[in-house]
């Protein structure tokens, strides 16, 4: 009786959810979380960051110090607050402090599309590399932050129904999602992933390696922040038609005092050899492993790259340059997972038995 009833509630709960609109898409990423409502579409984009007292451990301004507030606090912290990424890699390294965003971001972006009278059901993208456990990490997180029911999808197939591929279809789609923490490469073929590798290298490893070229070869130190500027302003994975220059100011380390330097795009090309090698060892690991029939559709589908990453100028070109297949940026790429969790929840119905979840 007690079942019948629960169940009863959970279906017209279900029903007043996806009336209301609450069902909601997260693309929880290492650097940027970004949320899609049901029939409203991109809502919210906001760096996965949140301040926490370091002595308490305790996110600051009652939880409210997150996404771009905290953001802005990045290395510029005093010695008691830090701001904290919960997320590395693509997985939780913070569950706490997960909650907390998850939290933060699933109210506001239900209060931004006035949506927030039931529980939502939520579609939550993770790298397809993550164990068991890190997908639970994940349930449990986004149910103590309010879901009503959690899925989870392999993040290269919401990338590739974000970005339009008919991977549905007998024929391959592959794409490369260049994120903060990880790339995933994937090839894809009749809705499902044919095969694919998750790497923990992106744009956070490229920071890292310019930081230590500015070390090393400047004696110089310069926060995560100014590096990721220096990639996006002068980075580049080939040669540019016209090289650039870009003036960084750091630490000394030798005298302890601010000084300034000039970097030029073919020293942080160097800088960025080796993240952008180990991507491109693991495109053709990936492209090795797939059945021939789908390595030959390659050919004529080519390879769809997407994330922040490949916003890098020339990573197209490196890719095409290594695979000998054509390689197109997808538009909007940072929004590419976003987009396809947008289109599962819009077909939540449909496709709920298909995506991993923890039973009632
Ligand atoms: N124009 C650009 N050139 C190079 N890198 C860029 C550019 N714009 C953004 N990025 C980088 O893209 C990365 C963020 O990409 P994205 O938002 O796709 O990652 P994420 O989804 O948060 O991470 P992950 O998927 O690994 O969990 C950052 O490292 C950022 O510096
Ligand atoms: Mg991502």
């Amino acid at each position: 009786m007690v079942k019948k009833i629960k169940r009863l509630i959970g279906m017209v709960s279900g029903c007043f959810g996806g009336f209301l609109g609450t069902d909601i898409g997260v693309d929880l990423g290492t650097c940027t979380t970004v949320i899609s409502v049901r029939n409203k579409g991109i809502v919210l984009n906001e760096p996965s960051v949140v301040a926490v007292c370091k002595k308490t451990n305790v996110v600051l301004d009652n939880g409210q110090a997150v996404g771009m507030i905290a953001h802005e606090m990045l290395g510029k912290t005093p010695a008691s607050i830090s701001a904290i990424r919960p997320m590395e890699n693509g997985v939780i390294s913070n569950f706490q402090a997960t909650e907390v965003m998850l939290s933060y971001f699933i109210k506001k972006a239900q209060s931004m599309t006035k949506s927030g009278l039931t529980k939502p059901r939520v579609v939550i993208a993770v790298p397809s590399g993550i164990t068991q456990v890190e997908r639970r990490a994940v349930i449990e997180s986004a149910e103590r932050a309010g879901a009503r029911k959690v899925y989870l999808v392999d993040e290269p197939m919401a990338a590739g129904i974000g970005s339009g591929l008919p991977i549905g279809d007998p024929t391959a789609s592959m794409i490369i999602d260049i994120g903060g923490g990880t790339t995933e490469v994937a090839i894809m073929s009749l809705s499902d992933i044919a095969s694919c590798e998750s790497v923990r290298v992106g744009g956070d490893s490229m920071d890292k390696a310019i930081i230590s070229h500015i070390k090393r070869t400047y004696n110089l130190l310069v926060g995560e922040i100014r590096a990721e500027k220096v990639k996006i302003e002068i980075g580049s994975a080939s040669p540019l038609e016209q090289e650039l220059t870009m003036d960084v100011a750091g630490r000394d380390t030798v005298t302890g005092m601010p000084r300034k330097v000039v970097l030029t795009s073919e020293e942080i090309r160097e800088a960025l050899k080796e993240p952008i090698s180990e991507i491109l060892e693991s495109v053709i690991r990936t492209l090795e492993k797939a059945k021939p029939e789908l390595a030959a559709d390659l050919i004529d589908n080519g390879i769809h790259i997407c994330g922040g990453g490949s916003l890098l100028r020339h990573m197209d070109t490196i890719i095409e340059n290594a695979t000998g297949l054509k390689t197109i940026r997808v538009d909007d790429p940072m929004q590419s997972v976003a987009k396809g969790t947008g289109i599962y929840i819009s077909n939540i119905d449909v496709w709920k038995d298909s995506m991993d979840s923890v039973d009632d």
